[in-house]
């Protein structure tokens, strides 16, 4: 059995009503940004998946929703520039379309920076980045985040798609974990 969250869960930094009041915010500055166009929303699995059905459901333009899937090489390992590959690509040309790329969490960067990189070079009409969380103070390579719903500190957080040891995702809430209660599983 996994180890029951709430004996690790030092605090819950973001409740389910900011995340969805903030959700409703950046669906509103989409909206009116991409006014009398179309969009294609690439979700980055798994962590962007609560966030980009939340967030589409917030946005009036018209929409298609494609799916990708990044890897770092062997688990574990940091991740660093070169490192990043495709496990799931998306289903459909982006030529020519406005793109937003929707992720949990921007960490060290280097996973969307990677990501970008790829999908330039299918000349989209333009491409740009939501983030829910910018885990702002541990960026190595710099990205063009356009929307961000919040900034947060350097904590290991869980919830709302982000997992702890892949479970927990489904939390409405984001929490961060207290290092000393918390055992890794064998
Ligand atoms: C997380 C997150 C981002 C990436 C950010 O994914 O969803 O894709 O890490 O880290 P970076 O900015 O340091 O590259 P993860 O690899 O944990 O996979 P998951 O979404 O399937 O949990």
């Amino acid at each position: 059995m996994v180890q029951d969250y709430t004996e690790y869960l030092e605090k819950i930094i973001l409740t389910e009503k900011q995340i969805q009041d903030r959700i409703k915010e950046l669906g509103a500055e989409i909206s009116r940004d991409y006014q009398g166009k179309e969009l294609l929303i690439i979700c980055i699995l798994r962590g962007g998946v609560m966030f980009t059905t939340d967030i589409v459901r917030q946005i009036s333009v018209p929409l298609a929703i494609e799916f990708m899937a990044v890897s770092s090489y062997g688990s574990g390992v940091r991740k660093s520039e070169g490192e990043v590959r495709i496990t799931l690509d998306l289903n459909s040309s982006i030529t020519d379309k406005h793109v937003l790329i929707l992720e949990d969490i921007i960490d060290s960067g280097n996973t969307l920076a990677s990501v970008i990189d790829m999908l330039k070079t299918r000349n989209p009409a333009s491409l740009f980045i939501c983030t829910l969380l910018d885990k702002y103070e541990r960026r190595e390579v710099d990205v063009p985040i356009r929307y961000c719903g919040f900034k947060i500190k350097n904590e290991f957080v869980f919830g709302y798609g982000l997992d702890m040891d892949e479970y927990y995702r489904n939390l409405p809430f984001i929490g961060v974990v207290n290092p000393e209660k918390y055992v890794p599983p064998t």
